[in-house]
This record gives structure tokens, sequence and C-alpha cells, in this order.
């Protein structure tokens, strides 16, 4: 049995062992699901603006934590790239993210202030949310992939996840705003995952895997690439990856991570993905 090393907050692209990688275990489908996902982590600053807008007043403490994760999240963007540009040469983040910031920006990242999600606990929530999604999207690649330094990369990323779950639950509860009403907690969580399908995975998938001299050939179209980026995602997750993401969100509304709902909502979300996989495939 192989125990899975432990991989401490901080690390740095220099910690990584990029003398592992294999060419010969890469995964096509994986490679081009990775491309995506780097240009969206890479994309973390624009967050920190945003989120240091919600936090505003709030003490350097709060300030100094969302820089750091800020970090850590754009950190993840340059792991996966560079992994990405060794698995394939075309590949080049920079070019690819250029491309995916031209054609992206959610209206909350540029306007408005406060929390699109109506207070702080809910952008936590909604944030503990995505912290989840990532956590268990990281864990399940590191799982799938044969390819040993993807494997480490995906396993110092999970771990990173996690962590910042950990940072936002407890920003959630340190908050002296009134407690939210449990439906209202399960609204900005459904609401958060529902974003899942909206326009940044699928057009950060189109500029990472589309190069740009075939854009005029093969123009973006939502559906299709939020298509083609959702069939990896559900093909890697196995069982014990989504009752952890439920279990984690569960937690984060204050129902029992252990308790029916979240062994239903478990099942229910299991079943949702086997389905979706096998309609993209
Ligand atoms: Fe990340
Ligand atoms: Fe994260």
């Amino acid at each position: 049995m192989t125990v899975a090393p432990v991989y401490k907050q901080g690390w740095t692209m220099d910690d990584i062992h990029w003398s592992l990688f294999d060419p010969a275990k890469v995964e096509p489908a994986l490679l081009s699901a990775i491309k995506a996902a780097a240009l969206v982590e890479y994309n973390a600053p624009d967050y920190v603006t945003y989120l240091k807008r919600v936090f505003a007043g709030s003490g350097p403490d709060i300030f100094a934590a969302i820089e750091q994760w800020g970090r850590e999240e754009a950190q993840h963007g340059r792991a996966l790239g560079r992994w990405a540009e060794i698995a394939d040469p075309s590949f080049k983040l920079e070019e690819a993210f250029a491309r995916f910031r031209k054609g992206y920006t959610p209206a909350h990242f540029t306007e408005g202030d406060g929390s699109v999600r109506g207070s702080r606990r809910g952008e936590m929530i909604a944030r503990c949310v995505v912290e989840s999604g990532t956590s268990s999207y990281y864990s399940a690649m590191r799982d799938a992939s044969e390819e040993p330094l993807l494997r480490e990369i995906a396993g110092r990323i999970a771990a990173d996840e996690y962590r910042h779950y950990k940072l936002f639950y407890d920003t959630l509860h340190k908050q002296d705003e009134p407690d939210m009403p449990f439906w209202r907690k399960i609204w900005v969580a459904v609401t958060r995952v529902r974003e899942s399908d909206d326009d940044e995975l699928a057009y950060a998938y189109y500029c990472a895997n589309v190069p740009a001299e075939q854009e005029a050939a093969k123009p973006y179209d939502r559906a299709l690439y939020s298509r083609l980026a959702a069939r990896t995602g559900m093909t890697i997750y196995r069982r014990q990856h989504i009752q952890r993401l439920v279990q984690m969100v569960a937690k984060v509304v204050g129902a029992n991570p252990h308790g029916w709902l979240a062994n239903m909502g478990g099942a229910l979300l299991w079943r949702m993905m086997q389905r979706k996989a096998a309609s993209a495939a």
C-alpha cells in the first residue's frame, strides 16, 4: 500500500518534482481539462480585488489572508499551465490566458460594492462551495491520473483547496452579521453550483484548446464547449469524491455532513453526473 504524501501550505514551483514527468502516461482528454483549469485558476487576482471590496473595512488580517489565497490560486494556474506546456509544447499558458481575459470578465468584478451574494456570510458560503468543488476535483484528478508529475501537482493543489475551504469556513463564522436562515444558505449554495455551468469554464476550455488561428473556423459555442469541458470532469470522479464534496457543502450550510440530507444529496449528484457523463460521451 502506498501512503499519499502530505503537502503543506506554502509550496512553490521549485518544490515540484518536474523530472517525474512521463509523456507515455498523459491522457489527452485530461490534458484538455487541465489547460482549461489552468486559465480559471490563473485568473485569481480579479477575485482578490472583488473579495477585498466585499471585506472593506474588516482589518488587515482578512486582507492578508485573501491576498495569500489569491497567490496560491494563481500558482495553481501556473503549475497546471506548466504541466500542460510540458505535455503539449504547442500550448502556451500566457497566450491562452490573454485570450481568455479579453473575452471573459464577469460583471461583479468590475462594478458595484459588497457581495453579489447579499452579505459577507453569503459570500463565504459561495466560496466554500467553490473550494469544496475544487478540492474534490483535484483529488479526483490525482486519483484518476497515472502520470506521476500530474499526480503530485493535483495532490498539492487539492490540499491547498481544502485549506481554502477551512479559511472561508472560519471567516464565515467570524462575521458579526446575523446568521442566515437555512433555506437562504441552501439557496446561495445551489445558485453557486448552478453558476458552474456558466461561461467561465466553457470559455476557458475554448481558449485553452482551440488555437487562435482556428478561431474563425471554430467560433465559440457556449453549449458545445460547456459540454466538452464537463465531459472529462464527469468521468474522473469516483463515488467517494462526490460524497466528500456533498459533505463539505452540507457542513457549510449547517446540515449534518453524515445525515440523510447529505446522503441523499450525494446519491442524487452522483446519479446526475453519471447521466451527464454518458450523454456527453
Ligand atoms: Fe485553486
Ligand atoms: Fe482554492
